[in-house]
């Protein structure tokens, strides 16, 4: 798969999240943003997994495999925020009031994971020909 079409998709969750956020007082409408949003992304990891061409392009590619490798392990590490994300939601729409800040932090670190993502997906992408 083209890199912009992924790169979009990624805009696209980043906007979805942050719209998200906005209604972070709206449980209703908050969930169910957050969970499209989260969904979304998963679904963008799976169509570049299975685009293996698009893995082994990215591995050549870049300049610095480390650059790669860190880009990796930020998008691992939000989809880990994601699971902590439900986890804590859940248990703030059971009454668990004192679970609130927690999830405020976690919540606080998974938006900034996930802008990292994107920033380092571009890094990612960089033709070794290049300067
Ligand atoms: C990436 C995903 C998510 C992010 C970044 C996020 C972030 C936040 C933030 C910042 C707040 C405001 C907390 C405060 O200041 O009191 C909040 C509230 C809340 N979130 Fe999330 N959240 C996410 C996903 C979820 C999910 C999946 C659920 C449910 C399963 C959930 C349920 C709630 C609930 C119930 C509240 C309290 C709303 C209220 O004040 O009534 N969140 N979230």
């Amino acid at each position: 798969m083209e890199a912009w079409l992924m790169q979009s998709q990624s805009l696209g969750i980043l906007i979805v999240m942050a719209v998200g956020f906005y209604f972070r007082r709206q449980r209703q409408k908050h969930v169910k943003i957050m969970s499209f949003a989260m969904v979304w992304d998963v679904i963008l990891i799976l169509q570049i997994e299975l685009s293996r061409s698009a893995i082994l392009k990215a591995t050549k590619a870049v300049s610095n495999p480390w650059i790669l490798n860190l880009h990796v392990s930020i998008a691992v590490s939000t989809v880990l925020l994601y699971i902590a994300m439900i986890y804590t939601g859940r248990k703030l729409l059971a009454g668990q009031e004192q679970i609130r800040s927690r999830h405020r932090a976690l919540g606080y670190g998974t938006l900034m994971m996930r802008v990292l993502t994107f920033i380092t997906s571009f890094w990612a992408v960089i033709p070794k020909d290049l300067p």
